[in-house]
């Protein structure tokens, strides 16, 4: 079985590097995809109040027969709760959602800010970022970080608040590498995760990453996590189909020389490369 390192966080807690997304899987599907990854190995779970399937992450795990403390799970804020009491609200649904009754079961590792929302909320995400510092105050959050934060966002946080964010969950892809703000997290102690790591599919029929799989015998999805890995982000690619999920899980049996990672990073297209929406202007509250 594969050995997933784990990655420290600037308030001592660990991550582990590669962990399983969630986002658009079905609610109802959830639980079985969940319980498929564990049973592979995986023991970090990526979900969000926004998927709609915190319950079935919940369910997966118990149907795995783990207990809540083998498992990393981390949750993010949807973006109609960010006024504080809203927010707290929300939180507090999250817990519900994921089932772990006992009191001491009754927290998430990680929890995110999903969206800035510069535009919205009179672009006020500091009384936000305070709310979730009170969950993990309180111990219901072990963790708390930002995802699809920018530069300016994070130093506003740095110059406002008492707290650094142990992640900044971000785009990042060898189409998108996103550095500018990938480098403000490295020197700052923040962890960057990688999300759409393969840009949902749509770098794997790149002739360099082909290139590449070729001559490491490895699929072209594992020689771009595999490459993440080495850029040492936090990965956590979705996929609701077994052979997939197990493939992606196979990514510590060899190494891509600096070479090979140099040519997966000068892909990149810059803004060009998104496959999501541009934080800056991304103000999308779901009914
Ligand atoms: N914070 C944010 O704003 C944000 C935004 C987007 C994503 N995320 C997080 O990042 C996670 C991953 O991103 P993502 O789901 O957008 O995209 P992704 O992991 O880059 O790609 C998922 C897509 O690739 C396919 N796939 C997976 N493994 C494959 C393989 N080995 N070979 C070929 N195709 C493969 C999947 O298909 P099948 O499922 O059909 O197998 C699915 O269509 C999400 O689940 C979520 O946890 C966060």
């Amino acid at each position: 079985m594969s050995t997933v390192p784990n990655i420290d966080l600037n308030d001592g807690a660990r991550i582990p590097q590669l962990g399983f997304g969630v986002y658009q899987i079905d609610p109802d599907e959830t639980a079985a995809a969940v319980k498929t990854a564990l049973d592979i190995g995986y023991r970090h779970i990526d979900t969000a109040e926004m998927y709609g399937n915190e319950a079935g992450v919940g369910q997966g795990i118990r149907d795995a027969g783990l207990a809540r403390g083998d498992v990393f799970i981390t949750s993010k804020l949807n973006n109609g709760f960010h006024e504080p009491d809203a927010a707290r609200k929300a939180f507090d649904e999250t817990l519900s959602k994921l089932g772990f009754d006992a009191p001491e079961d009754d927290y998430v590792d990680l929890f995110l800010i999903h969206w800035p929302l510069p535009t919205k909320y009179g672009g006020d995400f500091v009384s936000t970022w305070k709310a979730l510092e009170g969950f993990k105050a309180d111990g219901r959050a072990r963790s708390i970080g930002v995802s699809n934060f920018q530069v300016p966002h994070l130093e506003r946080l740095a110059a406002e608040t008492d707290t650094v964010p142990a992640v900044n969950q971000i785009e990042v892809h060898p189409y998108f590498v996103n550095e500018a703000v990938r480098a403000y997290g490295a020197q700052h102690g923040i962890v960057t995760e990688a999300w759409s790591p393969i840009a949902q599919g749509q770098v794997l029929d790149d002739q360099v990453v082909e290139g590449i799989a070729k001559a490491t015998g490895k699929s072209p999805a594992q020689v771009v996590l595999r490459w993440h890995i080495q850029r040492g982000d936090v990965i956590f690619p979705k996929s609701v189909t077994p052979q997939r999920i197990q493939d992606n899980f196979d990514i510590f049996d060899f190494e891509l020389s600096p070479d090979d990672v140099d040519a997966l990073t000068e892909l990149d297209k810059g803004a060009d490369g998104r496959t999501g929406p541009n934080p800056d202007t991304f103000d999308m509250i779901p009914d």
